[in-house]
């Protein structure tokens, strides 16, 4: 390994009578540096001048057969400091901003001249010193300057307000003229020393103090000195055998679209991501930091919401993938809860509930909204929504669903739902979600496409942008084609409730009362699957079924009579909706079945 060499070149050491200085000044002077030896001589607190100590260190790398010169000015006069160096070796290439004193007093009991004092010797030295060198080194195409910071700049100390501003101050100095030298063979770095010196002496346990010689810490700063050294803008910690890089970490933060009203309520509910440390980034330029914000400007602005709804992150919102399984129990616990084979000789039905059928068991058609619905409950109660959706369950009415089976539903089977956002719409008063839950058999092949539409009560309203993108299907006009009229046993909802929906709302009395109704109600599905099944009882026998979609317009209640009413449009789609018999109530609108 070759000796890293300073011939020929010239160095400025402040603060160089003693301490971390000194020993900088001796390393380098003995691998040839001429070394200009500057330091006021004062007193730890800044106090009075001694020429002694400087002198004291040229004579001792003189006497080691070195070239150094004393410099007695203070770095507030960085001018001259320079200038010895030019009118005694022609020339500079390294600059060591290390000198520094102390005013270490609790912040409420600082004078503005302990402020001052500090400031002065570290920031404004440091200024001056490489000030002066700055177009000299600029001028000859290399140079190599190094600040000395501290930790208790980089992460604060008590009773060092002062001397923390300081040492950061020097900190963004150095990286501003790392990014000016670049171009010119300048580099700047900065250390964070830890060593024995009069500084420490008294806070620091004299068996510690033993390990902590300066020695350990000018190697690092010869090696940033040295022509070799390409690193420039860093900031090192060293001391007592320890050397490392320290860079900015940051949170990978939180982001609100552009546009987006940003309340403080907003930055409470999302101060444990913005302030998580686990997930970080560490820019280390300007640019680099900018990145995420750049980002947030190209993707547009925000599509609204308010403090219940976050339109943005609900449509980015990417579910984790969920599996359900079903079997005949489960299709046949399906097919009584909608009120299917009420008379049990009825062959057509007792397949849908019977498993050693002599035609074949099979899916009642409708069942698919089981088990995707069900999928989306699980994301609700892992809480995965709480990002985004701030509301209980109380607002949220089930008000449209479309089903769609692309191949006939497995009797046997577990299927992967994969669930999506797809639209959210202000409706003014309330705010209209839609949800697609894509499912896939174990083959990955999509099976059949659930979209739930859902309102969010009193959550609308935020951008005047009334839009209704629900197609405005006109009623089927004239007398039906069939009618099926069944009575829904006062039960239904506690068996339908088995298939997984166990909101309180449909079994629990109180609960219902608590929130408005008389009594629980039947689920909005139970009775989509009350109306397609009297459907297809009538149309399509023996049909392959496509696709139900409809608007559950009211609330039935377990003991009512359903009245379902179909118009045959054409061979492959009937259109239906069902009155409760009872209260002349519309439950089921805008139906359509679609056979293929
Ligand atoms: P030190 O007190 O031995 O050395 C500082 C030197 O700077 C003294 O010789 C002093 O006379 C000189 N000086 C003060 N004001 C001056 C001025 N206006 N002009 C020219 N020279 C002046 O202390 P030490 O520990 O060697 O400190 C060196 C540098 O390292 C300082 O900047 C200090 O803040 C920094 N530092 C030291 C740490 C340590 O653990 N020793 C910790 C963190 C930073």
């Amino acid at each position: 390994m070759s000796e890293l060499r300073f011939d020929d070149r010239v160095v400025v050491v402040t603060g160089a009578g003693g301490g971390l200085g000194r020993t900088h000044a001796k390393l380098l002077a003995a691998r040839g540096a001429k070394v200009v030896v500057n330091d006021l001589g004062g007193t730890v607190s800044g106090e009075g001048q001694n020429a002694s100590a400087a002198d004291a260190v040229v004579a001792d790398i003189k006497a080691a057969g070195g070239q150094a010169v004393a410099s007695y000015d203070s770095v507030e006069d960085g001018d001259k400091i320079i200038a010895c160096a030019l009118d005694t070796f022609g020339r500079i290439d390294i600059v060591i901003n290390n000198a520094g004193i102390l005013r270490d007093v609790s912040f409420h009991k600082m004078t503005a001249d302990d402020w001052d004092a500090v400031y002065r010797v570290h920031v404004l030295g440091a200024f001056r010193v490489t000030h002066a060198a700055w177009p000299h080194l600029r001028n000859q195409g290399y140079g190599r300057v190094i600040m000395t910071s501290s930790a208790a700049g980089l992460y604060g100390n008590f009773g060092q307000a002062n001397y923390g501003m300081a040492k950061l101050g020097l900190v963004g100095f150095a990286h501003t003229l790392a990014i000016e030298g670049q171009s010119k063979g300048v580099h700047v770095n900065t250390i964070a020393p830890v060593a024995g010196s009069r500084m420490t002496e008294t806070i620091l346990p004299p068996d510690v103090l033993k390990h902590l010689g300066p020695e350990y810490v000018s190697p690092l700063v010869a090696w940033l000195a040295h022509e070799d050294c390409a690193e420039t803008g860093a900031v090192f910690e060293v001391g007592g055998g320890f050397f490392a890089k320290l860079q900015w970490a940051r949170s990978v933060g939180e982001t609100w679209r552009i546009g987006r009203e940003i309340t403080p309520e907003a930055i409470r509910q999302r101060w444990p991501a913005i302030t998580q440390l686990e997930k970080i980034e560490q820019p280390a330029t300007v640019m680099a930091a900018f990145v995420p914000i750049m980002e947030n400007i190209q993707r547009g602005p925000s599509r609204g919401g308010n403090a219940l709804i976050d339109v943005d992150r609900a449509l980015e919102h990417t579910f984790p993938e969920h599996q359900t399984s079903h079997d005949e129990s489960d299709l046949a616990l399906y097919a009584l809860g909608v009120g299917a084979a009420t008379d049990p000789v009825d062959q057509a039905e007792l397949r849908f509930v019977y498993e050693l059928h002599g035609d074949g068991f099979q899916a009642l058609p409708t069942f698919g909204v089981i088990p995707a619905m069900n999928a989306f409950v699980h994301h609700t109660t892992r809480g995965e929504l709480s990002t985004f959706f701030n509301f209980g369950p109380e607002r949220i009415l089930h008000g449209e669903h479309r089903l769609e089976l692309l191949r006939p539903l497995p009797v046997k089977a577990t299927l992967t739902h994969r669930t999506k956002i797809v639209d959210i719409v202000d409706k003014g008063k309330h705010a209209r979600v839609d949800i697609l839950i894509e499912s896939a058999d174990e083959n990955g092949e999509t099976i059949m496409r659930n979209t739930a539409t859902t309102m969010i009560l009193g959550a609308g309203g935020w951008d005047g942008e009334r839009q209704d993108r629900t197609e405005a299907t006109a009623g089927p006009e004239g007398a039906p084609d069939a009618v099926v009229s069944q009575k829904i046993p006062a039960n239904q909802a506690l068996l339908y409730r088995l298939c997984g929906d166990r909101n309180p709302l449909h079994a629990d009395p109180g609960f219902a009362q608590a929130v408005g109704f008389e009594r629980p109600i039947l689920h909005g599905l139970c009775t989509l699957g009350f109306g397609a099944r009297h459907v297809l009882e009538t149309f399509g026998r023996d049909r392959a079924f496509k696709s139900v979609s409809v608007r559950m317009s009211a609330t039935t209640f377990p003991g009512e009579t359903l009245i379902t009413e179909m118009h045959r449009q054409d061979d492959q789609r009937i259109l239906f909706r069902a009155k409760v018999k009872e209260r002349e109530a519309v439950v089921l609108s805008h139906g359509v079945i679609e056979l293929h």
